[in-house]
């Protein structure tokens, strides 16, 4: 068991969030990144946010913006626990379920895409695959994708690292630079537009790119 799972055992569901929260401030400012998203998500989007987790990030986000929905599917089981129950309305969770088995769900399709701090968590080898199949499925709805990772090379994204490799657990954690993630999406993507939104100067070393296909 990761220090991570035995520390949210012992401190409870409610205190383990509490605690969660304060610790994840140390890497990233969820407000401005919020303040980002909101800015680059098109009007009325219907989100599918691949792999979300527990769904704190959306607590910033769906205050900002009333007008979007967001369908959250994760291969995890237990998922959007973090979420508050304000925006249930607006929230489809589809646990233990990743972008393949989506699209046999015939869901309503996603006019925008969010990947946050996921690609990291994704094993190199595996990398190709998973952006193949969110273009295939860019492809079909033409939704606009947005990804949230961390630049390598500075103290916090070290620090994130060491927490992600023993707190979290995960022994294949892997950071992803702008310049390799942009060289990543060009290699699969032919027709693709990338852009940097302005997370990076706001809150260093997140980033934020937003991808269309032309
Ligand atoms: C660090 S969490 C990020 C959670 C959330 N997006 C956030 O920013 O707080 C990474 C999540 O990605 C999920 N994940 C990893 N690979 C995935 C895949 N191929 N499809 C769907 N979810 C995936 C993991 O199960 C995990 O819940």
């Amino acid at each position: 068991m990761s220090i991570g799972s035995a520390t949210r055992r012992i401190l409870g569901k409610k205190l383990f969030s509490k605690v969660g929260r304060g610790y994840r401030s140390i890497f990233i400012d969820l407000n401005k990144t919020a303040i980002c998203m909101s800015e680059i998500i098109p009007r009325n989007a219907h989100i599918l946010d691949i792999g979300g987790g527990d769904g704190e990030p959306l607590n910033y986000l769906l205050p900002l913006r009333r007008d979007i929905s967001v369908t959250m599917i994760d291969l995890k089981s237990a998922i959007g626990n973090a979420v508050s129950t304000d925006y249930k309305d607006r929230l489809v969770l589809l646990p233990n379920t990743d972008i393949n088995q989506f699209r046999l769900l015939n869901h309503r399709p996603p006019s925008c895409i969010i990947v946050s701090d996921v690609i990291h968590h994704i094993p190199k080898e595996g990398r190709k695959k998973f952006f193949q199949d969110i273009h295939e499925l860019m492809a079909i709805s033409k939704a606009r994708l947005l990804i949230k990772e961390i630049e390598p090379g500075y103290f916090i994204s070290r620090l994130s690292y060491l927490s992600d490799r023993f707190i979290s657990g995960d022994k294949k954690v892997s950071l992803i630079s702008r310049k390799e993630l942009h060289q990543t999406i060009d290699m699969i993507f032919s027709d693709n537009i990338i852009n940097e939104a302005g997370l990076f100067a706001d809150n260093k070393p997140n980033y934020l790119l937003t991808v269309e296909l032309k």
